[in-house]
């Protein structure tokens, strides 16, 4: 399913989604807010999807921010619009179940780094530059990125680039934390495939409550987020995917999941 601004390629357990708008360095406008919203609710619902990549088209831009003449019309009332819209697509993106690898190749700036943070990982070409330049325009990270970052890197190291609005290079990125690896600009999209596809090798459901774990778990408080891990772990044992699992590895061959 391709739509105005998104491409949509799957294959093989895989999804690829890719911002279609290089002329504007991919930039978010509502309609690829809506469109990328709708991709991910409709990856959501495809159980042969089982992990997702995360890109932007041409060779410059991962995303490189919110469209800033759609924030310069805004007042206050659309701009709450406008941050409740991202932070929606945040959330289905953040939400959706199974893996989500960021492909940052080139700028991921302001609401493109949101997203990125808002992916399970994040894998960098040498040339990515990263960075929250909202405070350059007057404003603030509407897409989640105040929340997001300190939870990633650290308070400190998130309000050196919050409130400098510089951007950061790929390096820096991988030295902070931000991005788990980085890669020639030419491999980048073979790498992350290659480790989009690791996760089609495990168990479907231990992907999906180990996503839950962490994600829901890290915004509870320790006691809270242990019993959910328990919960979910004794989930587990109710499914065919562990009783295959186990019988696997005692019979000494490679398991075969369903995801059920
Ligand atoms: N919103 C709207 N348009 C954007 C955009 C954004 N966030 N980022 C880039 N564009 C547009 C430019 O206006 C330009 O359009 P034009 O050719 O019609 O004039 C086109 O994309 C190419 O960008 P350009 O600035 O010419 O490329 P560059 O290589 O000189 O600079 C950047 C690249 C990323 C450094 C620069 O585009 C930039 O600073 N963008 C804004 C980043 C930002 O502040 N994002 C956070 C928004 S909250």
């Amino acid at each position: 399913m391709n739509t105005a601004t998104i491409k949509l390629e799957e294959r093989d357990g895989i999804a690829v989604v890719t911002v279609n708008r290089p002329e504007k360095l991919n930039a978010l406008n509502g309609t690829v807010i809506a469109e990328l919203h709708e991709t991910f609710s409709a990856l959501k619902s495809k159980p042969e999807i089982r992990s997702v990549v995360l890109t932007g088209a041409g060779d410059k831009a991962f995303i490189a921010g919110a469209d800033i003449a759609e924030l310069a019309a805004c007042d206050p009332a659309a701009a709450r619009e406008n941050a409740r819209r991202g932070q929606a697509l945040t959330l289905a993106i953040e939400h959706l179940g199974k893996p989500v690898i960021a492909a940052v190749n080139g700028y991921a700036l302001g609401g493109g780094c949101e997203l990125a943070l808002a992916c399970s990982m994040r894998l960098a070409s040498e040339n990515a530059k990263l960075g929250q330049p909202e405070v350059k325009l007057g404003i603030i990270c509407g897409y989640g990125g105040s929340q997001r970052l300190p939870r990633l890197v650290g308070r400190g190291r998130a309000l050196e680039m919050l409130l400098s609005g510089e951007p950061i290079d790929a390096a820096e990125a991988l030295r902070i934390g931000l991005v788990n690896r980085v890669v020639k600009r030419e491999a980048l999209l073979g790498e992350a495939e290659a480790l989009a596809r690791k996760f089609l090798a495990v168990g479907p459901v231990a992907v999906n409550y180990t996503l839950e774990a962490v994600d829901r778990g890290l915004d509870l408080p320790l006691e809270k987020a242990l019993e959910w891990e328990a919960e979910l772990f004794s989930r587990c044992f109710a499914t065919s995917d562990m009783k295959e699992g186990t019988r696997a590895f005692l019979e000494k061959r490679a398991p075969k999941f369903t995801g059920r």
